[in-house]
């Protein structure tokens, strides 16, 4: 039997909370239609921040609501701080993610807090939700890189995964926010921590806007990980990290494992529609490299147009 990857679909609320427009309740439940016909399960639908900070979430409760139901579905919420979880908990959430950056800079322009404000806000949300029998993600964002500061030290980014665990989180999402992460970065992260703890206390959230990311998914694959995020279409960015842009595309990321031997219980030919559905209410050509290949591949086949004969053309 082949051995399975976790893919959470976060083009939802990452790929989304950067668009210039707003998207449609209508047409973002349009979407999570197609991801999760496609066979995705885990989901991250929305955030509960302030609507001014992202103005495209302020419908989270309405998405929220409409989401499509499957037997085995996992929809995730984001929350930056108490009143964000509360508001998740009353929409029904029963899996949410707090969000730390690895610097002051990163956090203050994301959640108007420091670093050390930030810990203490996500250990509170944590053993709150870990108290009402919620599951919890922490994000690090930046691990690889703040879009302020450079290079983020490995120290850091095990000093606060240990803290989010000891918190009760149940899964570390070891972020490349701005795409700026090479594969010896994944390496020098996750060996440590994989040596230490159970690797499906770990995923990957990556960024693609240097190229990087199947190349840093892949060493994380040789490291032990298998939960990866991945946003359809490669569909995304950060509205506080300026320069990053989409996280690595679904349907590259699954065609990759898929290649590779492993499943995900994705299916790649709808998850291909997907992306029209994405491009439709984005109103922007979006798809990774497998969607070009797949286009490609379809203008050869498809039917010609009629050409005359010259000596149709002489009559
Ligand atoms: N949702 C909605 N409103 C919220 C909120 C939340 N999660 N958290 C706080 N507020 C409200 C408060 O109730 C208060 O409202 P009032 O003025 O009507 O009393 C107001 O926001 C200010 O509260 P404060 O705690 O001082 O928040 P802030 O202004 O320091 O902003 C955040 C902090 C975290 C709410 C804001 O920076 C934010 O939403 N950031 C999200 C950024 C993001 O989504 N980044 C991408 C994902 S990582
Ligand atoms: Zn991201």
């Amino acid at each position: 039997m082949k051995e399975r990857i976790r893919i959470t679909e976060v083009g939802l609320r990452d790929g989304l909370q950067n668009q210039p427009g707003l998207v449609s309740t209508a047409d973002k439940l349009r979407l999570a239609g197609a991801l999760v016909n496609a066979g995705i399960r885990q989901l991250e639908a929305v955030s509960f921040v302030h609507p001014k900070a992202v103005p495209q979430m302020a419908d989270a409760v309405e998405v929220t609501a409409g989401l499509p139901q499957r037997a085995g579905m996992d929809y995730m919420a984001l929350v930056p701080n108490l009143k964000g979880y509360e508001r998740a908990k009353a929409a029904g959430y029963r899996h949410v993610a707090v969000v730390l950056a690895s610097t002051d800079a990163f956090n203050l322009r994301n959640l108007n807090m420091t670093l050390a404000e930030t810990e203490a806000t996500c250990q509170e949300v944590i053993r709150q939700a870990t108290a009402d029998g919620m599951v919890v993600r922490a994000y690090i964002s930046g691990a690889f890189s703040c879009p302020y500061d450079g290079k983020t030290p490995v120290s850091v980014v095990h000093r606060l995964s240990e803290k989010m665990l000891a918190a009760g989180a149940s899964d570390i999402a070891i972020s490349d926010t701005i795409g700026a992460g090479n594969p010896q970065q994944v390496i020098d992260i996750l060996k440590p921590l994989l040596a230490r703890f159970d690797s499906a206390l770990f995923s990957l959230h990556l960024h693609d806007t240097r190229g990087t990311a199947l190349a840093n998914a892949w060493a994380g694959i040789e490291c032990g990980v298998r939960h990866f995020d991945a946003s359809i279409g490669g569909l995304g960015g950060c509205p506080f990290a300026p320069g990053a842009t989409g996280n690595v595309a679904t349907e590259d990321l699954v065609h990759l494992l898929h290649e590779a031997g492993f499943d995900t219980g994705i299916d790649l030919d709808a998850l291909y529609h997907a992306i029209a559905v994405a491009e439709t209410i984005t109103a922007q050509p979006l798809g990774g490299r497998y969607a070009q290949w797949r286009r490609s591949q379809e203008r050869r086949t498809a039917p010609q147009p009629a050409v005359c004969a010259p000596q149709d053309q002489r009559t």
